[in-house]
């Protein structure tokens, strides 16, 4: 560093030197750079300008054989970021310019012009949706192989039952396969949504430039066709400063986040003693410090725990964009952490829950034992009172009167019933008949199980077919 701080020189030029007497300042490219975070975006950067190159071949802007000395170039630079011997430089501000000036550095002069009609504001926005695209599908990949295991798990559950609950309060039995296939139902959205997003998203800006397109004659539409896009964008201002297709992907994983969450605080309440519904398995599950006998769900409190930080990077993006002029603003370049971050956060909280939750033992007794309380069945007493024809509100009421009058002697619901509407009536009451009676079609019994399983299966596999077709 010089006496006004200049970076520059000892390690090489930026891209944009010529226009500039001196270097940057060593606070400025401190400040500035993106090549830590950026780094991961090599992949995509690099078939990205192998598809620039065919377009420029194409266009006549560089001959076969520049484009055979870039060609070669690229295949070492991504060698190296492949192996780990690329080395960067002080002036390499991002992964764009330290390919770029890497492939200069091998190829010489057909290196230089490979940056012809192109902008890193075009390339960066190509790179980081042909990222998304792979990533989020992996996403969407992983949630998928969640929801085939509470399908398995469902499968496997063979009539348990739980209590329902609303409020936390015991309201109604329902089958432990259904309860688990609601999450499912939910993680089915996530597929859904992640998947719209990545169609969406679908569309190359590569060609419009820094903002505005260019004088040479090059064809967007042939190199998004090469580049696997399923459209090319119709301005380029729009295609430069665009981040929406970010948005939507924090959006989509902040919500997978959040029915994580809500997973995982169930997971809380069913491993603790005073649930004991379930039991994580060693592997899944942490120790105390200090507690001998402790073993702690640390997955599915993480889960619940993490999910601010997702949230987080959903408003801190929305609040990056909201005061952004067209085009291009360097503003735009905080758009990756929160992505790549809510992206790996989510993957490994998809991961751990979907091993917790295919190992974890289901204790049927304390869940049955839970949901076999008499007063469990007082709707479905109300109910049989109004087969016969009393208005449910009337027979809200009589029920209401005998449960309150269980409830305070004691006395069992089950013979009060008995006592003042019959043996029929009472019958309503009994271990396993509240959630036998819950037939109707998508409730909780095992009468409508079947039919819900045979939604689901179709549910994954047009979601299966669609993430192949993608
Ligand atoms: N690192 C930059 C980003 O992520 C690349 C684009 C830079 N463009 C520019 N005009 N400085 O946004």
């Amino acid at each position: 560093m010089d006496d006004t701080g200049n970076a520059d020189d000892a390690t090489g030029h930026t891209l944009w030197h010529g226009r500039f007497a001196g270097g940057p300042a060593e606070a400025l490219m401190a400040y500035t750079v993106s090549l830590p975070f950026d780094q991961r975006l090599w992949p995509d950067d690099i078939a990205g300008s192998r598809a620039h190159v065919r377009g420029l071949v194409r266009a006549e802007l560089l001959t076969d054989h520049e484009a055979d000395a870039v060609s070669v170039a690229l295949d070492r630079v991504a060698a190296e970021l492949a192996d780990g011997t690329f080395v960067f430089v002080e002036s390499d501000e991002d992964i764009h310019t330290a390919v770029e000036r890497r492939v200069t550095e091998i190829a010489g002069a057909a290196g230089a012009k490979l940056h012809t009609a192109r902008s890193r504001n075009d390339q960066v926005a190509t790179d980081l949706r042909l990222w998304c695209k792979r990533e989020l599908s992996g996403v969407a990949e992983l949630l998928m192989e969640l929801q085939q295991v509470l399908l398995d798990r469902a499968d496997a559950a063979d009539g348990v039952y739980l209590p329902g609950y609303t409020h936390l309060q015991r309201a109604q039995p329902v089958l432990l396969a259904h309860h688990l296939l609601a999450h499912g139902w939910a993680l089915g959205r996530d597929v859904d949504r992640l998947l719209a997003t990545v169609d969406r998203l679908d569309v190359s800006p590569l060609g419009a430039g820094a903002l505005a397109g260019t004088s040479l004659p090059i064809d967007p539409a042939s190199t998004a066709a090469d580049l696997g896009f399923a459209d090319v964008f119709a301005n380029s201002l729009d295609a430069v400063s665009d981040r929406d297709f970010v948005a939507e992907a924090l959006f989509d994983l902040a919500l997978v986040g959040i029915h994580l969450s809500r997973i995982g605080e169930e997971w809380v309440l069913w491993t603790s003693e005073e649930f004991g519904f379930a039991r994580l398995d060693d592997a899944y599950a942490t120790g105390s410090s200090m507690l001998p006998q402790k073993k702690n769900p640390d997955i599915a409190e993480l889960a619940r725990g993490k999910t601010g930080r997702l949230v987080g990077n959903l408003t801190a993006l929305l609040t990056m964009l909201k005061g952004l002029p067209l085009a291009y603003n360097r503003d735009l370049q905080e758009d990756k952490e929160p992505l790549f971050d809510s992206v790996e956060q989510v993957g490994l909280a998809v991961r751990a829950v979907t091993g917790m939750i295919a190992t974890a033992e289901f204790v049927p007794d304390r869940m049955r034992s839970a949901a076999d309380a008499e007063v469990m069945a007082a709707t479905d007493i109300a109910e049989w009172l109004v087969r016969d024809g009393t208005p449910f509100r009337d027979a809200h009421a009589i029920v209401g009167a005998l449960v309150r009058r269980h409830l305070s002697d004691g006395t069992s619901l089950q013979q009060l019933v008995r006592d003042e509407l019959g043996d029929a009536a009472a019958q309503v009451v009994g271990p396993g008949e509240g959630v036998r009676r819950r037939t109707s079609p998508g409730g909780a019994g095992p009468d409508a199980l079947p039919q819900q399983l045979d939604r689901y299966r179709a549910m994954l596999a047009a979601l299966r077919s669609r993430l192949s077709a993608g």
